[in-house]
């Protein structure tokens, strides 16, 4: 999958595919900005890039970075919003490597979270 290898604010390049319902794959890479605090995760890019396609409920994602590690407490918090955490997986991996480093599902990542369904 794509990943953006000069990044300008850090080295950390990351890759994310998103799984939809329908088998469809949407990916994303994080996207920096001079302004840090306006840097987008992979993650989020890639749900954001198919919530914005008509693609609203989501099966799995795979992300990848040169470390194999695991989305960020913003991300997992997004991925509540679009998909059953118990049947969620995350897979992580490493960039240039087929097999996956770790495989998780979202409510192992976020236990007990708040989602869509606790708002009044
Ligand atoms: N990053 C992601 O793309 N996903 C995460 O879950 C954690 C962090 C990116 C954002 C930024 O471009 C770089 O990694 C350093 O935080």
């Amino acid at each position: 999958m794509l990943v953006c290898d000069s990044l300008p604010q850090s080295s950390n390049s990351v890759g994310a595919a998103l799984l939809c319902e329908d088998g469809t794959i949407i990916t994303g890479c994080n996207v920096e900005n001079a302004s840090y605090g306006l840097t987008v995760c992979a993650e989020r890019i890639a749900i954001f890039k198919a919530v914005s396609m008509g693609y609203t409920r989501f099966t799995a994602i795979g992300i990848v970075t040169r470390d194999g590690g695991v989305p960020c407490g913003a991300c997992r918090q997004v991925m509540r919003e679009f998909a059953d955490p118990k049947a969620f997986e995350v897979i992580c991996g490493f960039i240039e490597d087929s097999k996956p480093n770790f495989i998780k599902t979202l409510d192992e990542l976020l236990p007990e979270s708040f989602g869509p369904e606790n708002l009044l």
